[in-house]
């Protein structure tokens, strides 16, 4: 074991790239600022400049000059590079979707554990104490067992706004739209909330007309234990609305509700003897710190102490993989005319 600062390298110098920089310095995790690579120069500059980082030139010599890489670029060059670190035995933080399908997806994870590494996916709601809570609270046994749930995540569609985003429309850099880009992270979170999805019946839909980029995507979902649910997933063009969620779980003798903030909720609920309570901010942090086995809740300085520890890191490259298989049957629904598709185990 070492406790020898970690050499972090960014592949991309984006929005996502610049939010992990933050955390890396709020997690107080010993790292030390090694290079950034973007062939956009100015952003890899500005990056740069806000981090420590030093621009580098090539993607190679990104990855001989670290430790450990976060792979922050649009999801097309997410198992290239992927493959090219871990072959050189680097680390791996890697953003979500890691790919197109759950195919590829799984081969960069059996990619990254034959190279005997440290991975990580960019899946962070499985650190949020908001999703903590609520899944405490929906299987205790008290609750009586999860009947149901609705999810709602709606968002302006991100390539205008404070997003902006220059390929969130272009099929060849993104993959697809809503679903895959942004609610892999709905999925994920249905996963660790309910459990595992046995069968999903979906449509989509494409208001704005980017080739291949749904807007719309409305799944329903039925998990292995029984529970029935649904998700819906928009990208309008409200603009009022940057990335909003409400979640509802319906449990036999207790109904969950987390709105308002991802992280720091609140989460409220109301049990069948009238019982009722509301958690956020600091008491949701409070409430959930005995539940969290040993991880934070700052996911990137848990991954730099996976890597000195040479441990595995949570949510790894796995956890995405099954969320891809949902993901994928979701479009194969919505491409059959929303027959029901089982999904994979
Ligand atoms: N986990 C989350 O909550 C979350 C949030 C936002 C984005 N993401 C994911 O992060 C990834 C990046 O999204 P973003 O919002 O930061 O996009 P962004 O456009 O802000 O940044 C992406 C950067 O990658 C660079 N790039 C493209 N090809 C490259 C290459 N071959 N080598 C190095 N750099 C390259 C681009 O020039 C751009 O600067 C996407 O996969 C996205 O889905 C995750």
């Amino acid at each position: 074991m070492t406790t020898a600062p970690v050499r972090i390298g960014f592949l991309g110098a984006g929005l996502i790239a610049t939010y992990h920089s933050q955390m890396l310095t709020a997690s107080g995790a010993e790292v030390a600022r090694a290079g950034v690579f973007d062939p956009d120069r100015e952003r890899a500059k500005s990056f740069a400049a806000a981090s420590g980082h030093h621009p580098v030139n090539s993607e190679q010599e990104l990855i001989d000059g670290s430790d450990a890489v976060y792979i922050c670029t649009w999801t097309s060059e997410h198992a290239r590079q992927l493959q090219a670190a871990v072959a050189a035995g680097r680390h791996v933080f890697c953003e979500k979707p890691l790919a197109f399908d759950a195919v590829q997806a799984a081969a960069m994870a059996a990619t990254a554990d034959a190279a005997g590494v440290t991975h990580q996916v960019g899946l962070v709601l499985r650190h949020s104490p908001a999703y903590l809570w609520a899944r405490h609270l929906a299987h205790d046994p008290a609750a009586g067992g999860v009947m149901s749930v609705v999810f709602r995540d709606d968002q302006f569609i991100p390539v205008q706004g404070q997003y902006a985003s220059t390929w969130r429309a272009a099929r060849d850099k993104a993959g697809a739209g809503t679903l895959l880009e942004h609610s892999i992270h709905d999925v994920d979170m249905l996963r660790f909330l309910v459990g595992e999805v046995s069968t999903v019946s979906a449509y989509t839909a494409n208001f704005h007309g980017h080739d291949g980029i749904e807007d719309v995507a409305t799944a329903v979902l039925r998990f292995a234990d029984g529970a029935v649910g649904t998700l819906n997933s928009v990208w309008h063009d409200n603009l009022a609305r940057p990335s909003l969620r409400r979640v509802e779980v319906f449990c036999a003798r207790r109904q969950v509700v987390i709105e308002g903030h991802d992280w720091f909720g609140p989460v409220s609920w109301i049990d069948s003897d009238g019982t009722e309570g509301s958690l956020s901010g600091g008491e949701l942090v409070e409430a959930v710190a005995p539940l969290r086995d040993g991880a934070g809740i700052n996911p990137d300085g848990d991954f730099v102490r996976a890597v000195q520890q040479r441990q595995p890191a949570a949510p790894d490259l796995h956890t995405a993989v099954a969320a891809h298989r949902v993901v994928d049957a979701i479009y194969a629904s919505a491409a059959a005319g929303g027959a029901a598709v089982t999904v994979p185990s």
